[in-house]
């Protein structure tokens, strides 16, 4: 098969690392692709080719799979499956894994996703959705201003506001509604009460009919130590966490994913991709606080290196409303992702920094770095191009095994100004 992945980051190339290793296989092309991708080899040894086409570039990426003619596309990240990507595809003959546009609302907009969970009683927070600035300030003041204030749209990932004080919640509201500081993505905001407890993310692959759970990760959402400083994209990840039994996790993939699949079925959305909704485990129960509808990213990292099946198979098979012969098995190894950043990131930072050590890291057992922000110079030296620009990924018997692993690739590898967590996993430890 000849296989198009679209996307550029960590995701993506534990995507294309993944795919590659499948002898079905033949050809891989990557939209836009990154350093890491490019040096990626398919089982017959020829090489995965990088395409100078962004990811939401949707217009261009169909374009060029016209031609190409793709037997499979896989897509990344969330902006492609909100422009509708999957659809003009598929009007196309494309066969491309990922959800519709109507599918991916359950990421592109929080209102319809709270509303959906109201309906068919998936467990989440007491919540309101408003269209206007006036009735979201007196649900705030309802709450006491203990709550989270977010964008209905997609913003880049800044879209929330976790608040504890009235003043707090009014000024979030009035940034996103009046001042439309995410411009039509504020046009409606969700106002969640906040709630408590340690937040994990689940993962459920769909075929439309059925869905697979994941083993659970966890993410490390703030840039530094002690989940102190600003929010990022992800700073690195573990799977499995210990937060829940092989039973709990069935039990709470149940309680979230039974009544998802019935509203799924009673309003015609034919959901064919992964299902990733974040989760809060309070001491009530699980609560979810999103879904998205596409792989978490450093999450992939870490559950793709687990993951035994044959990935190219179990895409296809979800694409064709089959997966149920394909159950997932994952190893008994966890794995922990180190997420190397630019300094300075998640604000501005230098780019075009060059990269040591990468082979010597990569050289030792069980360790894969994954790249994210990276590029080729003319000499051919790997360069950072981004914000995150590793994933250094360790497989370990036990959490504390590939946590020292994950570190030891880290301690490997330089660049100006790298910055990266100290403490990855360490709440699996504690
Ligand atoms: P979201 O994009 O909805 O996942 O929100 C981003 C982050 O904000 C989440 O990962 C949580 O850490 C936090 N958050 C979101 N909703 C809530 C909530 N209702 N209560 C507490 N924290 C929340
Ligand atoms: N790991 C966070 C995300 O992918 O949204």
């Amino acid at each position: 098969m000849n296989v198009l992945v679209v996307g550029g980051g960590g995701r993506e190339h534990a995507l294309a690392w993944k795919l590659a290793q499948s002898p079905k296989l033949v050809r891989m092309w990557c939209a836009p692709g990154n350093a890491g991708i490019a040096a990626e080899k398919c089982v017959d040894g020829s090489a995965v080719e990088c395409l100078p086409i962004a990811a939401d570039d949707v217009a261009g990426l169909l374009a060029w799979a016209r031609v190409s003619r793709p037997d499979l596309t896989v897509v990344g990240p969330d902006n492609p499956l909100a422009l509708g990507i999957v659809d003009l595809f598929e009007a196309e003959g494309l066969k491309i894994w990922g959800p519709n546009k109507s599918a991916a609302r359950f990421e592109s907009s929080k209102a319809f996703s709270q509303a959906f969970m109201e309906k068919y009683g998936i467990p989440t927070a007491r919540a309101g959705v408003f269209a206007e600035a006036t009735a979201a300030r007196v649900f705030a003041s309802e709450l006491a201003g203990r709550c989270a204030v977010k964008a209905d749209g997609l913003a880049l990932g800044k879209g929330v506001v976790i608040c504890h004080r009235l003043e707090e919640a009014e000024a979030a509201i009035d940034e996103m509604m009046i001042g439309r500081a995410f411009g039509e993505a504020g046009t409606r905001v969700v106002i969640q009460e906040l709630l408590e407890g340690p937040e994990i993310s689940l993962h459920a692959l769909c075929d439309g009919r059925t869905a697979q759970i994941f083993p659970t990760s966890q993410d490390h959402k703030r840039a530094l130590d002690g989940d102190q400083g600003l929010n990022t994209g992800g700073m690195g990840a573990y799977s499995p966490t210990r937060y829940l039994s092989d039973e709990e996790l069935a039990e709470t993939a149940e309680r979230i994913l039974e009544p998802w699949l019935k509203g799924c079925a009673a309003e015609g959305i034919t959901f064919k991709g992964i299902l990733y909704p974040g989760v809060m485990l309070t001491r009530t129960g699980p609560k979810v606080l999103e879904f998205n509808a596409r792989f978490g990213d450093p999450e992939t990292q870490v559950y793709l290196t687990r993951l035994e099946n044959d990935l190219l198979e179990v895409l296809t098979a979800c694409v064709e409303g089959k997966l149920s012969d394909h159950p997932l098995r994952f190893r008994s190894e966890a794995a922990v992702c180190v997420v190397m950043a630019s300094g300075g990131y998640p604000g501005n930072y230098a780019k075009g920094q060059l990269i040591h050590g990468l082979e010597q890291a990569a050289a030792l057992p069980g360790v894969k770095v994954f790249h994210a922000g990276t590029a080729t110079g003319a000499d051919g030296h790997v360069l950072t191009s981004g914000g995150r620009v590793l994933g250094v990924t360790a497989l370990g018997a036990t959490i504390r095994e590939a946590q020292a692993l994950a570190y030891q690739a880290v301690q490997k590898i330089q660049f100006n100004g790298a910055q990266y967590r100290t403490d990855i996993a360490a709440k699996a430890l504690a």
